[in-house]
């Protein structure tokens, strides 16, 4: 199967997304978006995916972690991430907030920027509120990958793309990075990159 994903450069993953109204919620289309957004992620693999990657813009996203896509990471990774298998949610007209202030760097990359990932800060822990694929309100509170996954595909909705907030000289092509730093603690990456030295470190 082709590829459905849109690739970076096309203006829909630069658009504020629309909110998805409550007469859509329900409809044979919305579904049928669903459908297609849960098997576009699937097929990559992916472990979230936007609506406007396949190139509709509202504010709509999924997410799954299965325990197979995790397999490829050391125990040792898996730990650092607070990578946990995460069941198939759909968020509706999803709003963000950071609980506490801790911020946590890792390797991610975007199912829009195929083949490449970079170092990127993020909150630790997330609240997300919004609604489920039904139109009933969702509260959960996140921490670790799974905050990771929503504060990235909370950004697709705004039209912010991961690149905007890497870490510049992490970004790698995916074999490079595997090569590289696949296995190591995230605190000898860093310094590998110089991304300690203060002045270097990007802020918030
Ligand atoms: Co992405």
């Amino acid at each position: 199967m082709e590829n459905p994903i849109v690739q970076v450069g096309h203006p829909v993953l630069r658009e504020r997304a629309r909110d998805v109204t409550p007469e859509q919620l329900g409809t044979a289309e919305f579904r049928a978006l669903l459908a297609r957004m849960t098997e576009a992620m699937r097929q990559a693999p992916g472990v979230g995916l936007a609506a406007p990657q396949l190139g509709v813009s509202l504010r709509v996203f999924v997410l799954e972690d299965r325990a197979e896509l995790q397999a490829a990471l050391t125990p040792v990774e898996r730990a650092e991430r607070e990578r946990v298998p995460l069941p198939l949610r759909v968020f509706v007209n999803p709003t963000l907030k950071p609980v506490g202030d801790e911020r946590v760097t890792f390797f991610e990359g975007c199912l829009s920027v195929s083949g490449y990932a970079a170092l990127v800060e993020r909150w630790r822990e997330v609240e997300v509120t919004g609604l489920d694929e039904a139109g009933a309100p969702v509260s959960w509170r996140a921490r670790g990958w799974p905050a990771r996954i929503l504060q990235h595909e909370a950004d697709h909705l705004d039209g912010v793309i991961y690149v905007d907030r890497m870490h510049p000289r992490s970004f790698g092509t995916l074999p490079q990075v595997k090569a590289r730093f696949g296995g190591l603690p995230i605190a000898e990456v860093k310094r590998a990159l110089g991304l300690e030295v203060p002045g270097v470190e990007a802020g918030r």
